[in-house]
């Protein structure tokens, strides 16, 4: 491929603008699911950490925290927590990013203020939002470091078992994970492409795009991606589709409201 936009679309797309240092690293992001054993220094955790504290966040509330769980056992337990995903063993870190609003709660509190709006799903979403912001700049400052990331969903399986692992006190939610460490040279990971551009950007107002044609050229696309890879899978949209079909996909998180108002969350 010819440049790193033609390669993120694995098809070639309109001309952009000159890359630079920071666009290239984000345009070459990848998930890593294999690690070396090399250990994160704590020097380069703390850079990463000030990066991703550099993000924006709700009315500078910065309700988020993160656990950096090294401990072998404590991130076995997490595996097994999310799916027994093998590369949660492997990294040498799993960042577990929290949506905080427990914090928040005792800043109001040394004020006597109430805390009335924490019962609102406004401040859960806030919370998720900043710690969202916050791991995707630790995810792009780690790749730049050249470091390696993969998000885990699976750590909202069962968020109150994670809760008990990480001894979360109420209104702090797990959100994700984020294994983190070097790389396998021996087990490279690929650009992924994604859909065309027109599939996400509007001009003005939300016109419904073409998708027959987008998602089939999309398909085609990830199939060759797929088959550079050695993967033999279902089209894009199969997948996709399969993923969203049925409450069993989702690995318990179907459960999420319930352990969430159970943790002190109303979310009104
Ligand atoms: C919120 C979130 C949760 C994810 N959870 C998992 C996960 O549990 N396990 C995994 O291997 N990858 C997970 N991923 C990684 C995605 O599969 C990956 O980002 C996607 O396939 C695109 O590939 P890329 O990141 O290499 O471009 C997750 C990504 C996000 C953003």
């Amino acid at each position: 491929m010819s440049s790193p936009v033609t390669e993120r679309y694995g098809a070639p797309v309109a001309p952009t603008a000159p890359l630079n240092e920071a666009t290239r690293v984000i345009l070459h992001h990848k998930s890593c699911r294999a690690y070396t054993a090399q250990p994160v220094p704590d020097d380069v955790l703390n850079l990463l950490i000030a990066a991703a504290q550099s993000a924006p966040s709700s009315s500078n509330l910065q309700c988020w925290s993160v656990v950096a769980v090294g401990d072998p056992a404590r991130r076995a337990e997490l595996s097994a927590l999310c799916g027994h995903q093998r590369h949660i063993e492997q990294a040498p870190l799993m960042l577990c990013f929290l949506a905080d609003l427990d914090r928040i709660g005792t800043v109001a509190a040394r004020h006597d203020l109430p805390t009335d709006t924490l019962d609102y799903v406004e401040m859960s979403v806030v919370g998720v939002i900043d710690a969202s912001l916050a791991a995707q700049n630790l995810v792009t400052a780690a790749e730049a470091h050249g470091l390696g990331t993969c998000y885990i969903g699976g750590l909202r399986n069962d968020i109150g078992a994670v809760r008990q692992a990480l001894n979360l006190p109420d209104r702090i939610m797990p959100v994700f994970g984020l294994t983190l460490g070097y790389p396998d040279p021996a087990v490279p990971a690929a650009v992924k492409p994604r859909l065309a551009p027109a599939a996400v950007l509007h001009r003005d107002t939300f016109t419904p795009p073409d998708y027959t044609t987008l998602i089939d050229d999309y398909d085609a696309t990830m199939a060759r991606f797929n088959e550079g890879q050695g993967r033999d899978v279902d089209d894009w949209s199969l997948l996709s589709g399969k993923r969203v079909a049925t409450v069993d996909r989702m690995a318990g998180r179907d459960r999420l409201l319930g352990l969430m108002r159970k943790m002190g969350m109303a979310l009104k």
